[in-house]
């Protein structure tokens, strides 16, 4: 098994350095635009391979995609991070064009990968990789919901004073301020979170949760990377062992939850064949409304790029 990862920058880095760790693949590539720092950052984490004992052999090359052929998963970190004050959707324009190069290229070598896309505004670019891809929407697939459900399971985990390993919970929705959390599917260790915790504190939680990357900006000047490098890797790592893991997953809906032609997250089933099935939960009306608000948030910025791209085919 072989899996690269493009963009060798904090989340890059911090996913292949997960994905090394874990021996999710013989071959972990890093590929990066700037000269160099894809080399520098495998050197290292190959180096930690006798001391931390993994075979996985971790390399890494300054846009050269011909290491990265045959690959089977291919995570797209490469992009701008958010500046405090930014919004993940001011970066569509100038992380649309370096998404779609890199697909571009990527697919040239690896016509069979399995994509899973980190780069923000995460559900448009997504879409974006799968626009220049051509790809069937079941090898094409956005990392946020993983992330998102750490956030909001770490906080409950806090509150609670349990283990993070009992907090089970499922999210949908775009990756943006208007993400549906759903506490009536959150249970510790089967119980449900509602008899653990009252309903103003749990929906404390989950605006905390929906503001969770900014909270991260505020304090770092840059977006998070631990735990995003850690989700992607943990999509890579079910694809590659084909675990039939169940994770949040942003994919393109073609009908489910009566949503058509939109990129969003819902729970699915992740194996080697990439999205093996979505699945449908029954939802209420309000959890639904909140998917629909969402989801249209959504649509507007597939919107936008669907303008960005007409105005590069006519220019
Ligand atoms: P970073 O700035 O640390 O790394 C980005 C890397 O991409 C840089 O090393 C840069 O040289 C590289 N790059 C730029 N253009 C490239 C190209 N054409 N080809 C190859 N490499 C190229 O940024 P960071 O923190 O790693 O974030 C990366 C992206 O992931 C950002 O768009 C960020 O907003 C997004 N993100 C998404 C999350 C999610 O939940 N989906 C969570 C965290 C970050
Ligand atoms: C995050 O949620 C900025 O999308 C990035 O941390």
């Amino acid at each position: 098994m072989k899996i690269s990862v493009i963009g060798a920058g904090n989340v890059g880095a911090s996913c292949a350095d997960v994905l090394a760790h874990k021996d999710a693949a013989h071959e972990v590539i890093m590929v990066d635009i700037k000269p160099g720092l894809a080399e520098g950052k495998a050197l290292d984490i190959w180096q930690s391979a006798p001391i931390d004992r993994f075979n996985a052999k971790t390399t890494g090359y300054t846009n050269d995609y011909q290491a990265t052929a045959n690959s089977n998963v291919v995570v797209i970190t490469s992009g701008l991070p958010r500046k405090p004050g930014m919004s993940r959707d001011d970066l569509i324009e100038t992380n649309a064009t370096i998404v779609k190069s890199v697909t571009e290229q990527v697919i040239q070598y690896s016509p069979c990968a399995i994509l899973i896309v980190v780069s923000n505004p995460l559900d448009v670019m997504t879409y974006q990789a799968y626009l220049t891809s051509n790809f069937p929407r079941t090898r094409v697939m956005g990392m946020a919901g993983i992330l998102d459900t750490g956030r909001y399971r770490a906080f409950i985990a806090d509150e609670l004073n349990v283990s993070p390993k009992d907090v089970q919970a499922v999210l949908m929705g775009g990756h943006g301020d208007t993400m549906v959390p759903l506490p009536r599917y959150t249970t510790v260790s089967g119980i449900p979170l509602k008899e653990l915790i009252a309903e103003e504190k749990i929906n404390a939680i989950v605006e905390r949760t929906r503001n969770g990357g900014g909270e991260l900006v505020k304090l770092m000047g840059t977006s998070a990377w631990y735990a995003p490098g850690s989700a992607a890797a943990r999509m890579a790592e079910a694809i590659t062992g084909n675990e039939k893991r169940v994770f949040p997953c942003c994919v393109k809906l073609e009908g489910e939850y009566g949503l058509e032609n939109v990129f969003v997250g819902v729970p699915v089933i992740l194996g080697k064949n990439g999205i093996e099935k979505i699945l449908e939960l029954q939802l209420t009306d309000k959890e639904r409304q909140l998917l629909y608000a969402s989801a249209a948030s959504v649509k507007e910025m597939m919107d936008v790029l669907d303008r960005i791209e007409i105005k590069n085919r006519q220019s």
